[in-house]
């Protein structure tokens, strides 16, 4: 289900909401791509993992709707706790919540400044995502761009955890960008599925575990990525070779005590949750991948990594790069929007469960206009609704009370992106062959400009 609304399944509870993603340069690594172990793995800060050369960057993305961990309903909770929406960014309304977080992360907010850059150097509009401040933080974007612009390579590094057969509309939020972000750099990218801490955490029999791996590689294949440059593999498959010897490495600089404080893990979890961090660190590391990146001109050049992820993926990011901690909440699965619904199905959901920041009365209504900053339809809209124009026209007319745009509008507006997104997806995925997954999926050398 693609929550629209905010959630209290955010590393910092009640700060992040629907909010925007964040684009963070993660990792390091020694020259040769592998993570250093240092005389002190005691502390990963004394490790060259912390080094001020990072190799890898993040992109972050609000957690609840990516991970479906709030429900429609929550427009009320998050009246409370004031949500910070990508429209708010732009208005400049959110910006002390933003700075919080990434305050509280040790993250950067992506200014428009950046955007444009980004702009500049693609030569193309910015994904809707970042116009928006969805993806709304980064970890040293700025050092990946110089990089970029000095013609060095890098690689965009994703992941699912495959807990369900059905994705939900927040899931396609990271991989429609990283997808975008794939076309417009023309770059390799390598999506870990990771299937391993499904087991671990859900209690998936083994074998169910791969099959939803497969499955749901499937709905992400179907997101449009290049078969030539893009590299999926379940954790199942892949671990072992120069890809499990980094993970070792990470292993060995990682203490339990940084894993307990950053992920809130304590010593009745399983020890199999608690080595898991460094499989999902692993992927940072371009050595981790010698099938793409180990020709001689790749290993000569210092090749980054760039991760778009939901918020709550951060400490993954935080750890690999420099052991800050931060917690992690329970989650709370509520219902959602699946890419498998019917288009009745979301016209109910949307109609029934997304709450409004519309007036109870039309009088009211009319004379205050809704709440935009609560209202979880608009807040869809401004993910999905790819026109900027419109966006605005309809968030300017609800707010100030126009009788042509009240929330039974703005709904059927949303049920129509949402039934228009969800059957192109169908199609797309009925497309998906066995084959191309296995194609997707095996392991071997890339057409890329490294
Ligand atoms: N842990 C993520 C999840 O549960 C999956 C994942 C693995 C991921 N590697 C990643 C997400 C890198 C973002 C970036 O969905």
């Amino acid at each position: 289900m693609a929550h629209i609304s905010p959630s209290h399944r955010c590393i910092a509870p009640g700060s992040l909401q629907l909010a925007p993603v964040h684009v963070g340069i993660t990792a390091t690594a020694a020259a040769d791509g592998r993570p250093r172990v240092k005389h002190s793995p005691r502390d990963l800060a004394d490790a060259d993992l912390a080094s001020p050369d990072p190799c890898t960057s993040n992109l972050q993305t609000s957690r609840e709707l990516l991970t479906g961990k709030s429900s429609m309903e929550n427009g009320k909770q998050a009246a409370a706790q004031q949500v910070i929406t990508p429209w708010l960014v732009e208005s400049g309304g959110a910006d002390l919540e933003y700075h919080k977080i990434c305050q509280e992360f040790g993250a950067s907010l992506i200014s428009q400044d950046l955007v444009r850059r980004v702009e500049r150097l693609t030569k193309a509009k910015a994904y809707r995502f970042l116009r928006r401040g969805i993806f709304f933080a980064h970890r040293d974007l700025e050092a990946l761009l110089d990089h970029y612009e000095a013609s060095q390579p890098f690689y965009l590094y994703t992941g699912r955890g495959p807990s369900s057969e059905a994705l939900h509309l927040g899931h396609l939020v990271p991989f429609h960008f990283t997808a975008w972000m794939q076309r417009t750099f023309k770059v390799p990218l390598v999506i870990q599925l990771t299937d391993d801490e499904k087991f671990l955490w859900r209690g998936l029999s083994l074998p169910e575990s791969e099959r939803l791996a497969f499955e749901n590689a499937k709905d992400i294949i179907a997101c449009g990525f290049d078969p030539d440059l893009t590299f999926i593999f379940s954790d199942y498959d892949y671990i072992g070779g120069d890809f499990y010897w980094n993970i070792t490495q990470i292993q060995r600089l990682v203490t339990f005590n940084s894993v307990r404080s950053i992920f809130g893990l304590a010593g009745d979890d399983s020890i199999g949750k608690i080595a898991f961090p460094a499989i999902q660190a692993a992927p940072s590391f371009p050595s981790s991948f010698p099938h793409i990146f180990h020709d001689a001109a790749s290993s000569s050049k210092n090749v980054k990594c760039l991760i778009p992820c939901a918020i709550d993926q951060d400490p993954y990011f935080r750890m690999t790069r420099d052991g800050d901690s931060g917690k992690m909440s329970a989650s709370d699965q509520t219902s959602a929007v699946f890419v498998t619904d019917t288009p009745e199905e979301i016209k109910g959901k949307v109609y029934k469960h997304a709450f409004s920041g519309g007036k109870d009365t039309l009088e009211q209504q009319l004379s205050e206009g809704a709440d935009l900053s609560t209202d979880v339809p608009f807040k869809w809209l401004s993910f999905f609704l790819e026109d900027d124009e419109e966006l605005a026209d309809i968030g300017r007319r609800y707010a100030t009370g126009d009788r042509a745009m009240l929330t039974g509008h703005v709904k059927q507006r949303l049920v129509e992106v949402l039934t228009d997104l969800v059957q192109q997806h169908q199609k797309a995925r009925a497309a998906v062959t066995d084959a191309d997954v296995h194609h997707f999926m095996a392991v071997r050398p890339m057409t890329h400009p490294i």
